[in-house]
């Protein structure tokens, strides 16, 4: 079994640490302040949390769950780009490890030909000209035939894709995300914009979204707008979603 192991996870400059177990790596970073990046990564997660409240399944040993903490130094404004930074970021290393398939469900989930191969948490404090992002990744690596049924939707895993072990996997996507941060840092949004365009899984498609308040609306996707919004063309005009669900898409 290929165990995780901090000595074979090389990113210059960022304190690494390989637990056993913990309830929740985002959790516990929030929890600490640390000043330098600091990376935290787990063979199991107890109470492994996914976005709007739901929980991240991942069976010890199966997949990668892993939380990046960092300080940010953009606009509060411009925060929540920063779950599209990290799918990109994510997306480009999968890419780049073999998964030719690795594409963006707005707006960060991670998927192949529609199943989901990972997901991505962020959660941010203010602090200073800038704030504390905790960054939290969860892939799905080694295929578990019942994982499917528990979370009750189909799954891709980087096994079926890419020959790498699970360092590698956090090496990589770790990498990309700290030189997508620093990106970021220099140039905003506009710094991912386009390659999030070309790796969304549903660009040009007709998509149904629910809006946060249950409302659903339909139209054509239509890229980024401002801070990372869906843009959807809708018979009424363009809307931009900030807070959603795709819920689901097909060919326009
Ligand atoms: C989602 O798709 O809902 C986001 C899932 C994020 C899961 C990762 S696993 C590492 C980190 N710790 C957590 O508790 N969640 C994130």
């Amino acid at each position: 079994m290929d165990r995780l192991d901090a000595a074979q996870i090389s990113l210059p400059g960022v304190e690494i640490q390989v637990v056993e177990r913990c309830p929740s790596t985002n959790t516990a970073l929030l929890k600490r302040n640390s000043d330098g990046p600091t990376l935290l990564a787990a063979e199991e997660q107890t109470a492994g949390r996914g976005r709007r409240g739901r929980r991240w399944h991942s069976p010890a040993g199966a997949g990668v769950t892993f939380s990046l903490a960092a300080r940010v130094r953009r606009p509060l404004r411009e925060m929540p780009a920063l779950s599209l930074v990290a799918g990109v970021a994510a997306s480009r290393a999968l890419r780049s490890l073999g998964v030719a398939g690795a594409a963006l469900k707005w707006p960060n989930d991670l998927v192949v030909d529609g199943a989901k191969l990972g997901g991505i948490l962020v959660e941010t404090r203010a602090n200073g000209a800038g704030c504390h992002a905790v960054i939290g990744i969860g892939i799905n690596c080694h295929r578990v035939p019942q994982l499917e049924a528990k979370v009750g939707r189909e799954l891709a895993f980087v096994d079926d894709h890419a020959r790498v072990s699970r360092n590698g996997v956090i090496q990589e996507v770790a990498g990309a995300l700290l030189h997508g941060l620093r990106e970021f840092e220099s140039r905003g949004l506009d710094a991912v914009r386009a390659d999030w365009e070309a790796m969304h899984a549903h660009a040009g498609q007709r998509l149904r979204v629910r809006l946060a308040d249950g409302r659903v609306i339909t139209g054509i996707a239509s890229g980024l707008g401002e801070n990372g919004a869906l843009q959807i063309k809708t018979r009424q005009g363009l809307r931009a979603v900030t807070s959603g669900r795709v819920v689901s898409a097909r060919a326009a």
